[in-house]
């Protein structure tokens, strides 16, 4: 059978939008926990993303400050190497037999010694030459002499200053060729190509890159009669970086690699290096990338940062290699392996994700820990309200913390304390009041049954008495004692009436009319009395007062019972001011009664209502006017109440509900 869709009512969706405006409707422990994880899991994912970034950022900073220092090391060594080819070239000049071999006259065991020495120092050439700059002697070449030597530009530079001169430079193979055809040989380079290499047209490198130092031979008269040249080939020489990887790096393996390595370029050609090909070769021949050419070659700026070098990602640092005029021919470089240092990346990361995972799990715990300690006391309270409000007056709440939870705790058990007496106090009050309003009930009953059996045999004596002293001669002696009786029975009749009066429930026939015609009534009637001679009653009425359904007769004898009072208490001289007004917001129509009278005492003000209640003298006052108007104007729905000072005046309010006619009253009632 098909479902029919039943809409919601309309309580529910109230209860729906309603639940809408208030947000996720959960216990406070929960919201509480949920508050601490988000504030938890945002802080600590910040921390993580910052601490990871600020770990990545050290540890490469780190590398680059070694590489930046192991370059200054490998400089060094560089330094020292051409420094020792210098004092060779040094010591070589200040040989005795030097005079001999320029002048051609030397002997062939001299000869041999400055082969012999060139070995030792590890040189791969050692040459001299005349003052002009032809070759004399080449301990490696020995037959070949008489070249010009003077283009070079390291012998150049000594023949021209007569200082010596050292530095890197770029010797053409030719030349080399003249020195030794092994060397042109050793420096010959055919390119390899490698991912990211610079791109160039070229395939091979002919010429040599070589440390090499000249010193000018001094005569005795400081004539500069020839120079000795020393050099050392760079190319596949690979003692320079050899020396720089032991020294800086001692060899370190990692992963199986060199840990640091370093290497010579010939512009942009590996010349001499330890960075293996993934064969195991040295990668002589392989280039340098086109970015870190461009800064260092064609900038002359040293390059610090990654760097991919033949088949690894490195760590580097370049710097170029200038000739003695400043040109740049070549780069120096060190760099380490950058897997060492993404591995000491990834493991610190992970071990403060560690950390940070345990701190969050930790923390979690200590929230819902804290949550229940904070939400316990509160669910505690809830309980306790709810019994409370369920009439157990006697709930307490067992919270012993010293904090606000204890203080409240305290003030909620003091307060359900408080309310248990009130409750007490109330339960006996109504007790005692029920039992006084029956006892009253009781007398009130009691007394309008006296009164109305008195009331026709009195009604007897009234009308006789009166009768007996109308037909009784003034000079009658017993005339003034019958005048007595006539007087008091009168008094007698009117306490009956009275009581009658009161205890009666009279019908009360109510109808539109206007207040206002009412106290104009009033004052008509009274106005010509003797009593109401020396008053001045002020009419203060509003025209505008809306008609209100009410009973005028018996409204009117509440009217004029205050209105007498008022007289009866001014002693017929005074002020009496009667004004009437619409209260809009209590929807009542007011009106007031204000006399310049002697005013109510404070004892006294309570009692005015009550039946019986009278200062008047004897025979003036039965004390049951204000009772019966009280009773009149609660028929209405009304109130009246007194406002006095004593020797100012004493002013009565009575207020009678809007209603506009009678079906409404009975709506109302
Ligand atoms: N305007 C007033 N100024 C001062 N006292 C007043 C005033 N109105 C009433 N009283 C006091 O309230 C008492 C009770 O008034 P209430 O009208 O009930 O009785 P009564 O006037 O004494 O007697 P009854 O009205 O039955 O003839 C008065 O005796 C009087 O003491
Ligand atoms: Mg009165």
């Amino acid at each position: 059978m098909a479902k029919v869709a039943v809409p919601p009512s309309k309580e529910e969706r109230k209860k729906f939008r309603l639940s809408r405006r208030i947000g996720f409707c959960c216990p406070i422990g929960t919201k509480l926990a949920l508050s601490f994880l988000s504030i938890i899991i945002l802080s600590s994912l910040i921390f993580t993303l910052v601490g990871v970034q600020v770990i990545s950022d050290r540890i490469l900073a780190e590398a680059q400050e070694r590489v930046r220092t192991d370059l200054n090391s490998a400089r060094l060594i560089y330094q020292d190497r051409l420094e020792q080819v210098v004092q060779a070239t040094q010591f070589t000049t200040a040989r005795l037999f030097l005079k001999d071999i320029l002048q051609g006259t030397a002997e062939a065991e001299y000869l041999e010694e400055l082969s012999r020495f060139r070995e030792s120092e590890n040189l791969d050439i050692l040459t001299i030459t005349d003052h002009t700059g032809k070759v004399v002697f080449r301990t490696t070449n020995p037959d070949n002499v008489g070249d010009d030597q003077s283009n070079d530009e390291i012998v150049g530079a000594v023949l021209r200053s007569g200082k010596s001169v050292a530095g890197t430079t770029i010797i053409s193979a030719d030349e080399l060729a003249k020195e030794s055809p092994a060397l042109a040989e050793q420096a010959y380079f055919r390119f390899i190509e490698t991912p990211l290499a610079r791109e160039r047209p070229e395939t091979e490198e002919t010429a040599g890159m070589m440390l090499k130092a000249a010193a000018p031979v001094i005569n005795e008269e400081g004539t500069l009669i020839g120079v000795v040249y020393c050099g050392v080939l760079l190319n596949h020489n690979y003692e320079i970086v050899d020396k720089i990887k032991q020294t800086v790096f001692q060899g370190v393996l990692y992963s199986g690699k060199d840990i640091g390595t370093a290497t010579i370029f010939q512009d942009d050609v590996r010349v001499s290096t330890n960075v293996m090909n993934a064969d195991g070769s040295r990668a002589v021949g392989t280039r340098i990338s086109e970015e870190v050419y461009n800064q260092v070659v064609l900038n002359g700026e040293p390059w610090i940062g990654r760097a991919y070098v033949v088949n690894d990602w490195y760590i580097t640092s370049y710097e170029p290699i200038t000739s003695i005029y400043g040109e740049i021919i070549g780069i120096l470089y060190v760099g380490i392996l950058e897997q060492k240092y993404v591995d000491i990346e990834q493991r610190t990361v992970l071990v403060f994700l560690g950390i940070a995972l345990a701190g969050v799990a930790l923390s979690i715990f200590l929230s819902l820990y804290l949550s229940s300690i904070i939400s316990g006391p509160i669910r505690k309270m809830v309980t306790a309200s709810k019994q409370l409000a369920n009439g157990d007056l006697d709930v307490k709440v067992a919270i012993k913390s010293q904090d606000e939870f204890g203080e409240l705790a305290n003030t909620f058990n003091s307060m359900a304390s408080a309310l248990k007496e009130r409750d007490e106090q109330l339960k006996e009050y109504t007790k005692s009041k029920i039992m006084e309003s029956e006892r009253l009930a009781i007398i009130g009953q009691l007394a309008a049954n006296v009164a109305h059996e008195i009331n026709n045999p009195l009604q007897g004596i009234v009308t006789y008495s009166h009768l007996l002293l109308e037909t009784m001669p003034n000079e009658e002696w017993s005339r003034g004692n019958l005048e007595k009786i006539v007087t008091q029975a009168n008094r007698c009749r009117d306490i009956i009436r009275g009581l009658l009066d009161f205890a009666r429930q009279r019908k009360i026939e109510k109808r539109l009319y206007n207040v206002n015609n009412v106290i104009k009534e009033c004052v008509s009637l009274l106005e010509n009395q003797a009593l109401f001679q020396n008053i001045q009653i002020i009419k203060k009425l509003d025209p505008k007062l809306p008609e209100i359904v009410f009973d005028p007769s018996q409204v009117e004898r509440v009217f004029l019972n205050i209105i007498i009072n008022a007289a009866e208490a001014m002693e017929s001289n005074g002020k009496l001011v009667l004004a009437t007004r619409f209260n809009s917001v209590e929807r009542m129509v007011e009106i007031a009664f204000s006399d310049t009278g002697p005013g109510i005492s404070k004892e006294n003000m309570e009692k005015v209502f009550s039946p019986f209640f009278t200062t008047k003298d004897v025979g003036h006052g039965v004390g049951l006017g204000l009772a019966i108007s009280y009773g009149i104007v609660k028929e209405h729905k009304g109130t009246i109440t007194v406002e006095s000072k004593v020797g100012k005046g004493t002013s009565f309010t009575v207020k009678l509900p809007m209603i506009k006619d009678e079906s409404n009253d009975r709506d109302g009632k």
